[in-house]
């Protein structure tokens, strides 16, 4: 399949800009894919009311079917045809984060296939603040179906350039625009139980969360790996984000951090093996490596949250074997985006941890 590439750039003028998007809601409506940009990451987007739309959204990433996909809506007014009740809790987290970075679960209206749901009763909603999603949605019909537009088990996509690299010759079209602002993906809530359930964290914490609706509960495989139960998001049990070499998250007093990871780099290095780091900041100058990544400073997660994706695809391309990261703050509950941050590190490290 040939893959159409769109570029729009900020300051294009704003009737090219809505051209171009009807043009890209019109293969929407046709049955087509289209990546797209929304604030946290690009997303690969089909009809959600269309079941076929679905399986192609499945294949082009090599998706497991049984991984529900996320509907992006523009509208609130748009919400009652897909949803069989909006709870008030529902309703008072929308008013105060939509649009935003946050999905809820709700319970599915009869007219949203199961092959957008992934075979389950539930169905996952939200409405992006990116306002080129937002126009593209509602060129699109409404409806939007959209995972993150990599390819199924690599990061999601922070640059249109990644989304390309993955998604060329298998979808029809990418809207190549501006990188993303967040970074990482929406954070999710089942809203269908009394206390809501973050089944994902993300940018919208739990503090966030609770300080509109009170009690919210954390889903406990977020931050226990070993725990026996499976996630309540079927996409979360999945092996993301992998780096092709070995990733290893190094916790402890800065400075025994630095020395450990510098032994480390040297004895690999001095092997024939090429290693990166992803450092603070405060510590970047103290590091020596074939690729050292500056995560911004510590005390402030959006840097690394907005770059992660884009080092871990870079060490890929650069071909380092052993990597090494500084730790970005616990995984116990509450530790607001920073746990969202190391959510996604700990994944992409298969919980390898050392403690120094
Ligand atoms: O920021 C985002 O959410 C991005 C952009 C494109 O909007 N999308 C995204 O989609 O991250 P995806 O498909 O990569 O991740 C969706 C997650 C998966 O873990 C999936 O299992 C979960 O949402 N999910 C979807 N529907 C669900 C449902 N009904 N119940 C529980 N989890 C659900
Ligand atoms: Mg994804």
């Amino acid at each position: 399949m040939k893959t159409e590439i769109v570029t729009i750039r900020k300051l294009d003028p704003p009737e090219s800009v809505s051209d171009k998007l009807s043009y890209a809601g019109e293969i929407i409506r046709q049955g087509g894919l289209v990546a797209f940009p929304t604030e946290t990451v690009y997303g690969l987007g089909g009809d959600a009311l269309n079941p076929e739309s679905s399986r192609k959204i499945y294949a082009a990433k090599g998706r497991p079917s049984d991984n529900p996909l996320i509907v992006h809506i523009a509208d609130m007014a748009h919400l009652d045809r897909i949803v069989c009740e909006i709870p008030e809790k529902a309703q008072k987290l929308a008013d105060a984060f939509w649009p935003g970075p946050l999905t809820m679960i709700f319970r599915k209206a009869a007219g949203v296939p199961y092959q957008t749901t992934g075979g389950l009763d539930t169905v996952a909603v939200r409405m992006p603040s990116h306002p080129l999603a937002n126009l593209f949605i509602q060129k699109a019909g409404g409806y939007v179906a959209a995972p993150s537009a990599n390819l199924s088990g690599k990061p999601s996509p922070t640059l249109a350039r990644y989304v390309v690299q993955d998604m060329d010759g298998r979808i029809d079209m990418i809207i190549d625009a501006d990188g993303v602002e967040i970074g990482l993906e929406s954070t999710i809530v089942d809203v269908t139980c009394d206390v809501p359930v973050i089944l994902r964290p993300g940018y919208i914490t739990q503090q966030m969360l609770s300080s509109v609706v009170g009690e919210i509960d954390m889903d406990v495989t977020i931050y226990d790996s070993d725990c026996a139960h499976p996630p309540k998001a079927p996409g979360m049990k999945y092996r993301h984000y992998a780096p092709k070499g070995e990733l290893v998250i190094v916790e402890g007093e800065p400075q025994e951090v630095v020395r450990y990871i510098n032994e480390q780099t040297a004895l690999h290095e001095s092997a024939g093996k090429r290693t990166g780091i992803i450092g603070t900041q405060e510590m970047m100058a103290q590091y020596h490596a074939s690729s050292v990544k500056d995560a911004g400073s510590r005390g402030d997660p959006k840097t690394i949250a907005r770059c992660l994706y884009t080092f871990l695809r870079e060490f890929d391309d650069e071909d380092i074997a052993y990597i090494y990261a500084e730790s970005f703050g616990g995984i116990c509950e509450d530790q607001g985006f920073g746990q969202a941050v190391m959510n996604r590190l700990l994944k992409a490290a298969g919980h390898r941890v050392i403690h120094v």
